[in-house]
């Protein structure tokens, strides 16, 4: 089946067309694994030469660095044919001299659909309600969700189905990675564990929110401080102690994370020989990996990356066509 068919018999009739992805509390399992077949789908054809993005235009707006995600999504739409436009806050006015709900309201007349990365999840939200056209959130201070479909295609490329694996985040359990990966594996009833200092757990209530969902799904979700609790999985991933915006809890964050790196030692108390290792990355080599994991042969943070690309290309096209 071509993907063009795959989209149109999708969802029995629902289609994605037209929605934006600003966090997958939006979206049902069934259409988040909808998005994650479609990607595999993606990957499988990646060297297919398309255009399905042909006469399309998409917006990057960024405030904050990417290496990654600025360039998954300019090269999955710019080889189909699509117009990618990269915008910081050294190029436009986002919230500067123009309020976001008024940049919102040109950039919606001009292009197809916008992607955003910066601090506040309130001005993805202010593009999507005033553009008019699909809105991805590249990563807010807090969430990234296109990042964790990435982490679940690469967690199903090495033990199949991601239903009842066990994926533990072992760092920061506060930050956007770790929110983002709570909230999909509760959709998809992966059994997902944050080992992090008490001072670092995760927002109370979005693990309100994410228990219904976890209930329905059948994942298990567990917050603690005690690394022991890797004992089983399948998968340990972190991230860096801290992210962009926080550099001045650098010192702090040393200290509190120091016990959580993880090394050898950690990967080998998972009592599994193929538990991997997942990385969002960039990482910091020394601080929440020991080079010997991340480089060593339990990473899959390289394949991670490339999955980044499939993906996007697979929400682009789920959200575009
Ligand atoms: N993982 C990720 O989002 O990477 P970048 O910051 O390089 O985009
Ligand atoms: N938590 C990190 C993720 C980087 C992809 C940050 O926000 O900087």
């Amino acid at each position: 089946m071509s993907i063009q068919e795959t989209l149109q018999t999708a969802l029995k009739g629902r289609s994605l067309a037209g929605r934006s992805l600003l966090t997958w509390l939006d979206y049902t399992p069934e259409e988040i694994r909808f998005v994650l077949d479609l990607s595999k789908q993606v990957k499988r054809e990646k060297n297919a030469v398309c255009e399905r993005f042909k006469g399309k235009t998409l917006a990057l707006l960024f405030e904050k660095r990417s290496t990654r995600t600025r360039c998954a999504f300019e090269t999955a739409f710019g080889e189909e044919g699509g117009h990618p436009v990269f915008l910081s806050t050294a190029d436009i006015q986002l919230g500067a001299k123009e309020s976001i709900e008024d940049t919102a309201r040109v950039l919606g007349r001009m292009f197809s659909a916008i992607q955003f990365r910066g601090f506040k999840q309130s001005t993805v939200e202010a593009l999507a309600n005033y553009s008019g056209v699909p809105v991805y959130n590249g990563l807010t201070d807090a969430f990234h969700p296109t990042q964790a479909l990435a982490d679940i295609l690469t967690l199903e490329e090495n033990f199949g189905a991601c239903k009842g694996k066990k994926l533990c985040f072992v760092g920061d359990g506060r930050n956007n990675v770790a929110r983002s990966l709570l909230v999909i594996s509760a959709q998809l009833g992966v059994n997902f564990s944050i080992i992090t200092p008490k001072a670092l757990s995760p927002d109370p209530e979005l693990l309100k929110i994410c228990e219904p969902l976890a209930q329905r799904s059948g994942a298990s979700i567990t917050v603690c401080d005690d690394r022991d609790q890797v004992a089983g999985a399948d998968a340990l991933y972190t991230d860096v102690w801290v992210s962009m915006g926080e550099e001045s809890k650098r010192e702090e964050r040393r200290a509190l994370l120091k016990p959580y790196q993880i090394n050898q030692t950690l990967m080998d108390m998972t009592g599994r020989k193929d538990a991997i290792f997942l990385h969002c990355l960039p990482a910091v080599k020394g601080e929440e990996v020991a080079a010997g994991v991340i480089d060593g042969p339990q990473s899959r943070a390289w394949d991670q990356a490339e999955n980044r690309k499939h993906t996007i290309k697979a929400i682009l096209l789920a959200t575009l066509l």
